[in-house]
């Protein structure tokens, strides 16, 4: 633990298909992130598999904008990254701002979701809600797990 009660932890942090491709939005993003203290660890740009982005979002399978997420996520290359220092996975989603990039418009206008996303699906970033969604992310994205299953 750091001074002040702080973890130095990683998070999956990913760049959504809205702004993965976006090289000056790119280059903001990660200029925020290192502002904020945090290190880029790990970055692949990569077109997901429909079937990856089902298992990367099972927890939502149950919802109506299931299927619409997995298209939207599997429509065009999307960035992977690990991003890791003090906090990093409360930081990073502090950063991103709330889910819903119309609201983050409204309530933390300076948030990467409310600068650089559209509506609620097309939010700009993804980013671990905790150490074992990390854990789960990371392994499922950058360890090889979840190929496309034929
Ligand atoms: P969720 O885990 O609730 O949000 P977060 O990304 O902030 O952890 O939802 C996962 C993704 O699902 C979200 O980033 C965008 C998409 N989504 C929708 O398309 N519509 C919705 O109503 C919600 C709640 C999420
Ligand atoms: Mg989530």
């Amino acid at each position: 633990r750091l001074r002040g009660g702080a973890r130095v932890e990683s998070t999956y942090a990913m760049l959504k298909p809205d702004v993965a491709s976006k090289k000056e939005v790119v280059a903001e993003i990660i200029k925020m992130i290192n502002e904020a203290g945090l290190t880029v660890e790990r970055k692949e740009l990569c077109r997901l598999s429909k079937s990856l982005c089902k298992e990367f979002y099972a927890e939502h399978s149950e919802r109506p904008f299931y299927n619409d997420l997995v298209d939207f996520m599997s429509s065009a290359p999307v960035l992977k990254l690990e991003v890791s220092g003090p906090d990093a996975i409360k930081t990073w989603r502090k950063l991103l701002g709330p889910t819903n990039s119309e609201k983050a418009k409204e309530e933390a206008p300076g948030s990467i979701r409310a600068r650089f996303g559209t509506d609620g699906m097309r939010n700009a970033g993804h980013g671990s809600d905790s150490k074992e969604s990390f854990a789960r992310e990371y392994a499922l994205m950058f360890k090889g797990g979840g190929f496309p299953k034929i």
